[in-house]
């Protein structure tokens, strides 16, 4: 088992009713507030009234970043800097998904930062100092919530970056906000939260018992109650599961104990994210199976590992175990397919026009030669090929 280090200062008020704790949450910080939001969903909900309502109450100086998109594009983190140092802002209130939180760790860095923002994040992100944070969280995916990473995209040079930086001080988490969230953003950020499992999950170390059982019970919760929410948009037990699976998924947690798994996955989907500004969640759905088969066929020595997956995640059996790994991958995707989940590139429009760029783009890191089946640019053009047409 590898060493870890345990440190996550973020308050969490996680339950139905959690938004009551708002002005609890805010007390500790200035009165110039930032209030962040995305492209309408919370004034549909009528959540954008009654956070103004409280934050009127407790006479706070509002000042509004709105129409932050999904994969939240570096101007908007330029408009909320300028923003914040304009109205002297003390702190900021991100209302929404992962885009509008990102998006705000961003401002609440760029703020104190000297230079390009796009160098910032280019450069891995800032260690401050930061303005104070608090999130009210409207959709299981990211854990943003919960974490100091911020993906801002790029759409003019075609990139869309990780970076680093505070934890929320604060997050609010009432699952019933996430009554509203259509099924498409339910299914993909569900598998959001099952990719951040599985790519520390299928690393070389498997010793480590708290980490494995962790995985294998999130991601089983995860394909439990995800139809159900797909079904009952309103069912509170379903958005419950999601949401905390959501926080703990990428909270480091579940992979404690654990190897460098190089998060390949991810890299690759981020690619198509800076090309195509395709949905984050339905880019791993369609990428992870094929990573999958890719990897087994390249090195099956991680036989073990695949046959731990599709005995413990999907209660499957068989003597043959080379089968049985290949079993497990595909009824992953079946379980992605009967999501509703787009499952091929070409549904999106994508072709392979720009595969070469793409996959010579996420090898230049470096950090894909170091992967738990290390790909180089052949590799990766491979995976996109595979991921052109949906399963038949
Ligand atoms: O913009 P609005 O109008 O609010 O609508 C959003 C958006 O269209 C909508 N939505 C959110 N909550 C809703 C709702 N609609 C109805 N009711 C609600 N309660 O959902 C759409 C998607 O929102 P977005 O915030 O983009 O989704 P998500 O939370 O999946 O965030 C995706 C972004 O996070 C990054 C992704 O790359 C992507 O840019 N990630 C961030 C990570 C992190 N911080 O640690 C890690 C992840 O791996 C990921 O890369
Ligand atoms: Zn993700």
């Amino acid at each position: 088992m590898q060493n870890f280090k345990h440190h996550i200062p973020t308050k969490v008020y996680f339950g139905q009713g959690a938004l009551s704790n708002l002005q609890e949450a805010l007390a500790p910080y200035g009165k110039k507030l930032l209030l962040a939001y995305g492209g309408g969903s919370v004034k549909k909900s009528g959540l954008y009234d009654e956070i103004m309502t409280v934050l009127r109450q407790e006479a706070y100086e509002v000042t509004e970043l709105s129409g932050i998109d999904p994969n939240p594009r570096i101007e908007s983190v330029e408009e909320g800097v300028r923003l914040c140092r304009e109205k002297n802002i003390e702190v900021i209130l991100a209302v929404g998904g992962g885009s509008t939180i990102d998006c705000a760790k961003a401002v609440a860095a760029g703020v104190f930062y000297e230079g390009d923002l796009w160098d910032m994040v280019s450069q891995g992100g800032s260690r401050g100092p930061f303005l104070p944070l608090a999130a009210v969280l409207t959709l299981s995916a990211t854990g943003s919530e919960f974490d100091p990473m911020a993906v801002i995209s790029n759409l003019k040079t075609r990139e869309k970056k990780g970076a680093r930086f505070d934890y929320p001080a604060v997050s609010i988490c009432d699952p019933s906000l996430s009554f509203t969230v259509p099924p498409l953003q339910t299914a993909s950020g569900s598998a959001d939260i099952m990719s951040h499992i599985m790519e520390d999950y299928f690393a070389r170390e498997m010793d480590c018992d708290f980490s494995e059982e962790l995985a294998e019970t999130i991601l089983r919760s995860v394909m439990k109650n995800c139809p159900v929410a797909l079904k009952e948009p309103d069912n509170y037990q379903a958005r419950a599961n999601l949401m905390l699976n959501s926080s703990l998924a990428c909270s480091g947690i579940p992979s404690y104990g654990k190897d460098f798994s190089g998060w390949a996955v991810h890299a690759m989907e981020h690619e198509l994210s800076a090309f195509y500004d395709i949905t984050h969640g339905v880019g791993l759905a369609i990428l992870t199976p094929r990573w999958l088969r890719h990897i087994l066929a390249k090195d099956p020595s991680i036989t073990p590992r695949l046959v731990r997956f599709a005995e413990k995640v999907f209660g499957l059996s068989g003597d043959d175990k080379n089968l049985l790994a290949r079993q497990g991958i595909d009824a992953l995707e079946a379980y992605f397919v009967s999501t509703g989940l787009p499952m091929g590139l070409e549904d999106l429009g994508i072709g392979r026009e720009h595969f070469e760029d793409m996959a010579e783009h996420v090898c230049r890191s470096g950090r894909l030669a170091r992967a738990y089946v290390p790909l180089g640019k052949e590799d990766v053009i491979a995976i996109f090929e595979a991921c052109l047409s949906a399963p038949a």
